[in-house]
């Protein structure tokens, strides 16, 4: 395999996991700045013409993992990965961002849900390809279905 590094830091204005939006209708608006270390800030080279990135982040501030969540959207317990659970085998976060502004090796960003400090170990472009009808959601439309009636 490999040994995963950080190419830069999230800086969040979250301090504390409770401050981070969660549950069914959570919306993510919160800007922070994804900063890149210099040695990976060649890297960035163009990535200002996407509006969306992908950030995989480390949850590093978890400890060990369960294969059974209850995710604070829905009071039923799902397959790990059948949710976003922190607490996985391989703690690593996945999460779309609006790219708002570049700054040499600064990313400011929109739509963050992770602690500031946060590890980032790769960031590629957004292209969603799914058309939205072949989407499914899963357990997530029965929660939310639920909690709307
Ligand atoms: C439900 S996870 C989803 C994260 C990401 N969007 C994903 O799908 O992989 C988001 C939660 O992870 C937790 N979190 C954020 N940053 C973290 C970190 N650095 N270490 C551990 N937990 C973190 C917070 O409780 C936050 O509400």
């Amino acid at each position: 395999m490999f040994t995963p590094r950080p190419i830069g830091f999230v800086r969040s204005p979250y301090k504390r996991a409770a401050e981070i939006p969660k549950g069914i209708g959570a919306k993510h608006t919160a800007e922070g700045v994804i900063e890149i270390l210099p040695d990976f800030q060649t890297g960035l080279k163009d990535v200002e013409g996407f509006s969306h990135l992908f950030v995989l982040w480390v949850f590093d501030r978890v400890e060990g993992f369960s294969l059974l969540a209850t995710p604070p959207s829905d009071n039923r317990q799902h397959g790990v990965f059948a949710t976003r659970s922190p607490r996985r085998p391989n703690p690593i976060g996945l999460t779309v961002v609006e790219l708002v502004a570049r700054l040499e090796s600064q990313l400011r960003v929109r739509g963050i849900d992770m602690l500031d400090g946060t590890p980032v170990l790769d960031i590629k472009p957004y292209l969603s390809s799914v058309p939205n009808q072949l989407l499914r959601r899963g357990w997530l439309a029965e929660a939310e279905a639920r909690a709307n009636t």
